[in-house]
């Protein structure tokens, strides 16, 4: 029976345990640089001393009008290796790999001037109408992803996650809401994300495996739902994903279609759904943070790997404790041990 505490192994990625930080933007660029503080190191160290299995650092983007705000994290020169670098080293003293997320903003970035998309719909009443990219404008988007990727490697990341959900530029072009194009993009609403997905993979050696982080279903009315995204998500796999990183919505304004589940788990059939569909690693997110339950999923085998995002905000040591409460104590920083139950008299 496999458990939350077990290790985890694809190509040549070897995780401690299946338990994931999900990438959790921290806006704590201060001089507007995309370089990273003070701040990021601290937050991301601790959760490896916590004992996490695998950190995927915060939307990191790929230019600077691909920001949602000026605060974002960036990969758009060689001047920002270095601040990734820092992170990583500093989680792999303690045995965390560390993986981040590449992505764009699209129409949701706030303070670009007049943002980018797919097509010129806004978000909502109170958002700037993106402006459509050209062909030529999508074909340097993809290459800008090519160099991001580039550059996480250089920094000695173990792993790169696409950002494809949450309403932001691949999810754009992938949304039959979003995406009103009439020419190939159009038409094909896989095709950018799937030359995403080839482009940086080109970046990767073949030991590291590529994760994409996908919107199972929309809330918008007539947005997509799960039959869709299992649809355009073969392209992807197709082109190069080895790991899917399982949420949903952030396409427009929440409850003008549907809500969001509020029940712990609630996007967990979601993963399940992917995983039966393409038999390929998949990571469960979305209120697991109770022990018990995010081992269930993978007792279940319902994911691979479970993400905790906000209890990990509360908790840098949320593994440590749970693999406590599981009597497991093996991720316990020997400094700490006097305060674990096994060693507790
Ligand atoms: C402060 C904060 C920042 C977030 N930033 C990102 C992000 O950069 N990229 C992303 O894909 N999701 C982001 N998310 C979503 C989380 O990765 C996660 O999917 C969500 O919080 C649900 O998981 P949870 O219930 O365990 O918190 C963010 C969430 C929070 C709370």
């Amino acid at each position: 029976m496999v458990s939350i505490v077990d290790k985890f192994q694809i190509k040549g990625l070897k995780l401690k345990n299946r338990i994931v930080m999900p990438p959790m933007c921290q806006y704590s660029s201060f001089a507007e640089d995309g370089q990273v503080t003070d701040w990021h190191i601290q937050h991301y160290l601790s959760r490896a001393i916590g004992g996490v299995g695998l950190i995927i650092i915060e939307m990191t983007d790929i230019e600077p009008d691909g920001r949602i705000t000026n605060q974002d994290l960036g990969l758009w020169t060689d001047q920002q290796i270095e601040g990734i670098r820092k992170i990583v080293d500093a989680c792999h003293q303690y045995g965390t790999k560390v993986g981040i997320q590449i992505a764009h903003a699209g129409r949701k970035a706030l303070d670009a001037q007049v943002p980018v998309s797919a097509s010129p719909i806004a978000y909502d009443n109170d958002s700037k109408t993106p402006r459509e990219l050209t062909i030529s404008e999508i074909e340097e988007m993809v290459e800008k992803f090519g160099q991001a990727a580039r550059r996480a490697v250089a920094a000695g990341v173990d792993t790169i996650e696409i950002h494809g959900a949450h309403g932001y530029l691949i999810h754009q072009f992938q949304s039959h809401y979003t995406n009103h194009r009439q020419d190939i993009y159009g038409k094909n609403l896989s095709l950018f994300g799937s030359q995403v997905v080839a482009r940086v993979k080109r970046e990767l050696p073949d030991s590291m495996p590529l994760i994409m982080r996908i919107s199972a279903i929309e809330y918008v009315k007539n947005g997509y739902g799960l039959t869709e995204s299992l649809d355009f998500s073969a392209d992807y796999l197709k082109a190069g994903v080895d790991i899917f990183h399982i949420s949903s919505g952030g396409e427009g304004p929440i409850g003008s279609g549907g809500q969001p589940g509020v029940h712990a788990g609630y996007q967990v059939p979601f993963a399940q759904a992917f995983k039966e569909k393409f038999n390929v690693p998949v990571i469960a997110v979305g209120k697991l943070s109770d022990y018990q339950l995010a081992n269930s999923v993978i007792g279940n085998q319902a994911a691979d790997l479970v993400a905790i995002g906000r209890g990990m905000l509360r908790n840098p040591y949320w593994t440590l404790e749970m693999a406590d409460q599981l009597k497991d104590s093996q991720f316990v920083p020997k400094q700490y041990e006097r305060a674990f139950s096994r060693h507790l008299k």
